[in-house]
């Protein structure tokens, strides 16, 4: 995928959209290659990479630097940058700034978390010429608010608010909308009842796309193993067997070997 267009085109035809998240150079080049049709430079990156308890310390400043080292290295991916915490919330100019900085740092889109509050604020991002992806559900962002990370709109009232809140993210003129952690049949509903596209992640199998954060989906971390998350290679396990033969040759001084050494 190319262009946000793509996104309704894939919807009309029932085709599943694909989209994985890339920090860094080295997965952005993996990634380049395959069959994934688009790239979240998730702020997720402050718990994946940086080892934080939540999201709330991306800055500006860092979700650009990773959004132009994965499009540098994908620069025929679709790639959508996060809007950092608050910086949908401090007024449109400050939003403004935020969005044209990832931007120009390569990103194709954004995306912001909610919308009561700041329907105004993505409406004028659009109005802008700059494509927002929604996000409802659990919003890390307000992990604080919502008490820990857990599947959201149980009960009639929230689901009832979720698709008030999809159908006043579609009224702003957002493109897509990413469901996290609500029942599969109110995705599956609201999905049915929304012209644009939604990207489920732990919201069930009838979203128009699934998003995953690639180091999960590869098995790179044992401790963390979510109902949602299907891990589709053990990279951990590969990784620590790599780490212990290279140890192990240095230690028994079998690394380097003559080939492996200039004369
Ligand atoms: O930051 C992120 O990786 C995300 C996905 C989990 C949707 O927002």
């Amino acid at each position: 995928m190319k262009t946000i267009r793509e996104f309704a085109d894939a919807k009309a035809e029932g085709r599943k959209i694909v989209m994985v998240t890339a920090y860094d150079a080295w997965s952005a080049r993996l990634l380049a290659d395959s069959p994934v049709d688009c790239l979240l430079v998730g702020d997720s990156v402050m718990m994946t990479l940086y080892g934080e308890r939540d999201t709330l310390g991306a800055t500006t400043e860092i979700m650009a630097t990773h959004t132009r080292l994965v499009a540098r290295q994908a620069p025929e991916k679709l790639i959508v940058a996060d809007m950092p915490f608050l910086s949908v919330r401090k007024g449109t100019a400050y939003a403004l700034d935020c969005a044209a900085a990832l931007l120009r740092a390569g990103a194709h889109a954004v995306k912001a978390e909610g919308v009561r509050g700041h329907a105004d604020v993505l409406h004028h991002l659009v109005e802008s010429g700059i494509p927002v992806m929604g996000h409802l559900g659990l919003t890390p962002q307000s992990v604080n608010t919502l008490g820990g990370y857990k599947v959201q709109a149980r009960e009639a009232a929230e689901a009832a608010q979720l698709r008030t809140d999809a159908e006043a993210l579609e009224a702003a003129g957002c493109f897509s909308v990413v469901l996290e952690c609500v029942p599969a049949a109110l995705a599956k509903s609201v999905t049915e009842s929304l012209k644009m596209a939604t990207i489920g992640i732990g919201a069930g199998v009838d979203c128009d796309g699934q998003v995953l954060v690639f180091q999960d989906m590869l098995g790179m971390n044992p401790d963390f193993k979510p109902k949602f998350v299907r891990r589709f290679a053990n990279t951990d396990t590969v990784m620590k067997g790599g780490i212990a033969a290279y140890a192990e040759a240095v230690q028994k001084g079998t690394f380097p070997d003559v080939k492996e050494s200039f004369r």
